[in-house]
This record gives structure tokens, sequence and C-alpha cells, in this order.
């Protein structure tokens, strides 16, 4: 039976994998994955085959690692982060019904809003939520709803694709939907380069956060109306009962 295992990497650097993820890649034969995330790991085994797919080449991407785990490769599929969130265990779980001879193995990662949350102290003490910015797997509609509510609901929200070259203004754009209903003093915060060179975090308001400048290596934190900024870290206390 050939073996697939779908690894997420955590944000970028290698004290940022879990152990288990550390002991798949070791044990795989071939690593798959986007150019970034091979560049990342493959000094660490250089000598390891390697197939690199372009960004948008997710779905040749899961089947490449099916095929070469059916003829009996063993095989690891690599993502930044957790590769359940917004990431390749979903397609890749969609697609193994047609290779019933190949067996799946998902190996979590820290994904960002993890990462980021600890970097800019602890902001998810209480009930939060994930939100992606990108349209191109959703339509706008869904996201300003699911903007609109989760502010609704006072959830810490943190936000991910921020940013890309074709919507430069998405960020703005959720922003404008949150200013409906939130305050424009509420605290925010941005975790830039989570783990890789040019880590960055920013907390600043809702207000600012409107006009800030961030790209796609971004995740953006809301505050519930319960978060603070204690002495430069994001608080968000974990009762609301004072
Ligand atoms: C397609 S999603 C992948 C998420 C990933 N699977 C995870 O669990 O973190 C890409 C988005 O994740 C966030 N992200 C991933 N790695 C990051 C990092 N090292 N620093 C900051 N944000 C990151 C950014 O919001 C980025 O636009």
């Amino acid at each position: 039976m050939g073996k697939l295992s779908v690894v997420g990497l955590g944000p970028g650097n290698t004290e940022g994998m879990t152990a288990q993820a550390r002991q798949t890649l070791e044990e795989a034969e071939l690593l798959c994955g986007y150019g970034v995330y091979i560049d990342l790991i493959h000094p660490l085994y250089p000598d390891k085959k390697v197939y690199i797919t372009p960004m948008r080449g997710e779905i040749e991407r899961c089947r490449y690692a099916l095929e070469q785990a059916a003829s009996g490769v063993k095989v690891a599929l690599v993502c930044s982060g957790d590769a359940g969130v917004y990431g390749m265990a979903s397609p890749v779980l969609e697609l193994a019904g047609e290779y019933p001879e190949v067996e799946v193995d998902i190996i979590p990662g820290v994904t960002a809003a993890l990462s980021g949350a600890a970097l800019l102290g602890a902001p998810l003490g209480h009930d939060f939520c994930v939100i992606s910015l990108s349209d191109l797997l959703t339509p706008g509609e869904v996201i300003e709803k699911r903007l609109r509510l989760a502010a609704q609901a006072d959830f810490v929200i943190c936000l991910y694709n921020p940013a890309s070259h074709h919507r430069p203004d998405a960020l703005k754009k959720a922003c404008e939907v949150l200013l409906r209903v939130k305050a424009p003093e509420t605290v925010c915060g941005l975790a830039r380069q989570i783990g890789r060179e040019g880590e960055r975090v920013r907390i600043l308001t809702l207000a600012q956060l409107r006009e800030a400048d961030c790209d796609m290596f971004t995740t953006a934190f809301i505050g519930s109306t319960q978060t603070r900024d204690q002495g430069g870290r994001l608080v968000t206390p974990r009762g609301y009962r004072g």
C-alpha cells in the first residue's frame, strides 16, 4: 500500500515544526509542494527528491503526490502552517477516493492564527474565528456575510489572505464591513512573515488597520470588545465577567 502524508510545516522556521512533522519528512522519499515551502525544508534533507508546482497548481500537485504514492513511493506533501487550514489536506482527501491503494495521513502544524497570536500576546483568550479574504474559491458576498456576522457575534477575528496582487485593498474593504458594527478604536494586530526573515508585528486600532499596508504574508487580528493593548501585548481576557 502506498503512503501519502500531508504535512503542516508551521509558520516557517524549523523550530516551529512539530516533532511528528520532522519525523514524517525524514521518512519520506519524495517531498512535494509549492516552491517557497520546499525551499524552507530542502536544506534539511538535501538528498531527497523534490517536486515543485506553482502556487495555483494545487490539484495537479495533489494528483501527482497521490500517483507517486500509488506507485509505492513514500510521499510528503507540504503546506505552511496547518495542512488542514486553507491547505492541501482537504483537496487530497477529496481526490483520495480515486486512489484506494494509497493510505493518507494528515500531520498537523501550527497555523498562522496561533503562531501570530503568540507573537502579539494572547489575543485568542476567548472565542475566535478565522476568515480568509481570498475570493478565488469563495464568493465575495459569502466573505462579507461572515465578516458581518463574526463582528456581530463579537468574536476575535483572524484574517488570512488579507491581500494579493489582484486584491490589494481586500483588508481595507473588510475593515469597512467590520466598522459598520465595531468601534474604530477596537484593538487589532498584524503579524507578518511569522517565523521567517523579516518577521514583524504591529498593534493598531481598527481605524488604523483600514489604512494599513499589508501583503499576502500577513495575518491580521481584530479584537473583540474585550481585547486590550496591555503594555504592548494584545490580551483578550478569558472571561466576560470582569
Ligand atoms: C493559503 S493560506 C495558508 C494558511 C496555512 N495553511 C496556515 O495554516 O497557516 C495563506 C495565508 O496564511 C497566512 N500565513 C501563512 N503563513 C504565514 C506566516 N509565516 N506569517 C504570516 N501569515 C502567514 C497569511 O494570511 C497568508 O495569506
